[in-house]
């Protein structure tokens, strides 16, 4: 199975009076967002992340600046990806490891989630992610048979 990620272009409405972009739950993006927040002032130096989520999935929008993300399914597929526009966004399923680096100083990384805030569906120990990716993986193959 291949990295269930994609990249997701919004577009832009240009005038002389500025730029619109526009981000509608279940049509540019996979889920109606319950959850919003966004990242700034992270320091270049920075790895922020570094956990995979259970149940929520994740769009991921450099609306000012720049910064990388690194997923990783477990499974040994991995890809960086540089988040430079704020027209373009990473969409992330949930039992993705993710990181977030490389911050530039004006960075604000909006993050859209289609899930409500629970720490409990936070996995943050990468050896736990991989056990419980297994897991899953020994389910699927059970119910295949
Ligand atoms: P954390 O998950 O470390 O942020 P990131 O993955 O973006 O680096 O979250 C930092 C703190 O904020 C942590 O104490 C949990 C809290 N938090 C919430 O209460 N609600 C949220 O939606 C998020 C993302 C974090």
């Amino acid at each position: 199975e291949k990295l269930n990620i994609s990249i997701l272009d919004f577009g832009a409405i240009g005038d002389e009076r500025g730029m619109l972009t526009i981000c509608e739950g279940e049509q540019d993006i996979p889920f109606i967002p319950k959850r919003i927040f966004y990242i700034y002032r992270s320091g270049a130096d920075v790895v922020r992340g570094q956990h995979a989520n259970k149940v929520t999935d994740f769009v991921l929008i450099n609306v000012s600046g720049s910064s990388k993300v690194k997923i990783m399914d477990g499974r040994g597929n991995e890809l960086v990806y540089s988040l430079s526009r704020p027209n373009t966004g990473i969409y992330i399923p949930h039992m993705v490891w993710k990181e977030m680096y490389d911050f530039s100083a004006d960075s604000v990384l909006l993050c859209l989630a289609s899930e409500h805030y629970d720490p409990n569906e936070y996995i943050r120990d990468y050896d736990e992610f991989l056990q419980e990716v297994e897991k899953n993986d020994d389910i699927t193959s059970k119910l295949l048979k």
